[in-house]
């Protein structure tokens, strides 16, 4: 495994960010972990939601060390649309709705040809990757067009534009984040709205191992002999698009590593003795 080179020193208050109410989902981990550190350094309040509420909590402690941003921790599943709405009705009737909304919350499970995949499997990854996204972007949109301002940003990933074998389902799940992401910018025409995809190719995080169910060895191969994106880079990235000036609506950002041209061009050039 090959660390990605660190990145520059952290960046002062956004013009465009600095008191900006943003919603991450799936921020106990990876990408939308660093979405949190990104946007807390730009200085935006901060919406955080994940399963693993005691990881939520832990990162809230050290962000307000560094901070000085509103964090507020929810313990939300994104499948529970009964539990979305009501965290969104709380925020509502709080008054700290968000301004951007960043659905990152997402996983991929097995890697399987179709015929012998698990319908369970397929289940969680298009209840979470699509149903959940939509159950969040129901509950908080409709705030934005009353208030004709906002930005959600879904990631997506290069998975929602080439199929690769295996992919299947996943790959099916990240096409629809795209289409969806196209459908929702087409319909909010004429508002202040934008809708933004950001599309990573390969990023070190947990993902290869919740993939693989916990397979330490088999998810730290994926990551082998090259130098994948950090979730930090990707994080950078997404508060890039939600930074720009309100005119400018970054719609797609396709993201690989250098190492990687496509999801059937990646040079492992180190072996582990170079590390
Ligand atoms: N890593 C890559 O190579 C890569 C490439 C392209 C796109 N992506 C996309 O990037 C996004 C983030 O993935 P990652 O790489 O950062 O993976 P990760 O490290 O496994 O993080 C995934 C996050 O999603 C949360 N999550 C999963 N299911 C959830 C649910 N039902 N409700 C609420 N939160 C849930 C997890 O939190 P809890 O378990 O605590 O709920 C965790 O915080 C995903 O949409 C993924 O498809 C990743």
């Amino acid at each position: 495994m090959t660390t990605a080179p660190s990145h520059p020193p952290t960046p002062a208050a956004h013009p465009h960010l600095e008191g900006a109410r943003v919603l991450v989902t799936g921020a106990s981990a990876g990408i939308g972990r660093s979405c949190a550190g990104a946007f807390a350094a730009r200085g935006a309040h901060l919406i955080l939601l994940a399963r693993r509420l005691d990881r939520l909590q832990t990162l809230r402690d050290e962000l307000h060390q560094l901070h000085d941003v509103d964090i507020r921790v929810f313990d939300l599943d994104v499948r529970d649309r009964t539990g979305v709405e009501g965290m969104v009705g709380r925020l509502a009737s709080e008054g700290v709705l968000p301004d951007v909304l960043v659905n990152n919350a997402g996983l991929s499970r097995g890697l399987d040809p179709l015929h012998e995949g698990s319908i369970q499997d397929w289940e969680e990854m298009l209840d979470t990757n699509v149903k959940g996204l939509l159950y969040m972007t129901r509950a908080i949109l409709p705030h934005m067009v009353e208030r004709d301002s906002g930005h959600v940003i879904n990631v997506g990933s290069i998975a929602g534009h080439i199929v690769y074998p295996r992919g299947n389902v996943y790959n099916a799940s990240k096409f629809a984040v795209r289409a969806l992401t196209e459908g929702m910018n087409l319909d909010l025409a004429g508002t202040r709205i934008r809708v933004s995809t950001v599309d990573p190719g390969l990023v070190e995080t947990e993902f290869s191992r919740v993939r693989f169910r916990g397979d330490e060895e088999r998810a730290e191969d994926v990551y082998r002999g090259y130098t994948p994106l950090s979730p930090d880079d990707v994080a950078d990235i997404i508060a890039y698009v939600a930074g720009a000036p309100p005119h400018v609506n970054i719609f797609q950002t396709v993201v690989y590593p250098t190492d990687q041209r496509s999801p059937y061009v990646l040079h492992r050039s180190h072996t582990e003795s170079e590390g």
